[in-house]
């Protein structure tokens, strides 16, 4: 990877970089970015009427980028579609693991299918993605997996139990970056703040109200961001900084903390 001067955006010219989720909000958005900046990217989601109209953008920036449907939560299948992926191209530098479901799992419905099925995707998929790039990138030295977290895993949020604990699940995998680090591989952990997709959108559609400003952030703020940060030193990428706070209030005053949750629970 090459940078550019300083007031000039990083150049990701001859990479390949495969971002799943790609058919729609900050997936999409990075997926376009990277092929701006000069890398393949291959995009990968189950939409495949998305994934059309993304790959026909691809192509206009570099003609090598393609899509392919694939659901990461059928792990053997993703892991699958990554060993295609680096056969025809003969190798991945960038895997952004992305993709991930969000769904209200209340407590009084029980073990619903949905945890196993969040699971699936948000965990599992990122692991199976993570550990299959893993051994050709720490053999060459070189690479880089990001893995897309959120604020939840730092504030679980009532009714959002399966989402939160997946999502700290993805945080935890922390553990890959530091075992891989003096290898000469990059794992970062991002979290993306809040950003108006149809994920983002979902929980104010349901009811919820708009979170504050300072946590706000737009698809191309995110992408930019991270295309900036990857392959640095700083292992985790965070969009906003306010929710790195939740930890230090919940733990300096527990009782106002988790009275305020009760309070969005309703
Ligand atoms: N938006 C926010 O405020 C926010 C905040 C914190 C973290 N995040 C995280 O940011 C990431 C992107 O979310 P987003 O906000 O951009 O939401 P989004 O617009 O709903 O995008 C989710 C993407 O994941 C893909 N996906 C879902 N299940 C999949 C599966 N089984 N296999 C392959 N692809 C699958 C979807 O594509 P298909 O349906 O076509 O498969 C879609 O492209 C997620 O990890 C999310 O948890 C978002």
């Amino acid at each position: 990877m090459r940078r550019d001067r300083r007031s000039e955006p990083r150049r990701y010219d001859g990479n390949v970089a495969v971002v799943t989720g790609a058919s729609s909000g900050i997936g999409r958005r990075l997926a376009l970015d990277l092929a701006e900046r000069g890398a393949t990217v291959v995009g990968l989601a189950r939409r495949l009427d998305l994934l059309a109209e993304v790959e026909a953008i691809l192509r206009s920036s570099t003609p090598n980028s393609s899509t392919r449907g694939c659901d990461v939560g059928d792990t053997a299948s993703y892991q699958r579609v990554l060993g295609s992926i680096e056969e025809d191209h003969g190798l991945i530098d960038v895997l952004i693991n992305n993709a991930a479901v969000e769904q209200l799992t209340p407590a009084v419905d029980g073990l619903s299918a949905a945890y196993r099925h969040i699971f699936d995707v948000n965990v599992f998929g990122v692991v199976a993605g993570t550990l299959a790039v893993m051994p050709a990138m720490v053999a060459r030295r070189s690479g880089i997996v990001v893995n897309v977290s959120s604020d939840s895993a730092r504030a679980p949020e009532p009714g959002h139990g399966a989402y939160a604990a997946s999502k700290a699940a993805v945080a935890a995998l922390e553990a890959v970056a530091h075992e891989v680090a003096g290898r000469g591989v990059h794992v970062h952990v991002l979290y993306p703040a809040w950003v108006p997709t149809a994920m983002g959108m979902s929980g104010v559609d349901d009811g919820g109200s708009l979170p504050p400003k300072a946590v706000r952030r737009s698809e191309a703020e995110v992408s930019a961001l991270v295309l900036r940060r990857m392959g640095g030193s700083r292992m985790e990428i965070n969009a906003a900084t306010l929710p790195l706070l939740a930890p230090i209030g919940r733990s300096i005053a527990p009782r106002s903390y988790q009275r305020a949750m009760r309070h969005r629970a309703g």
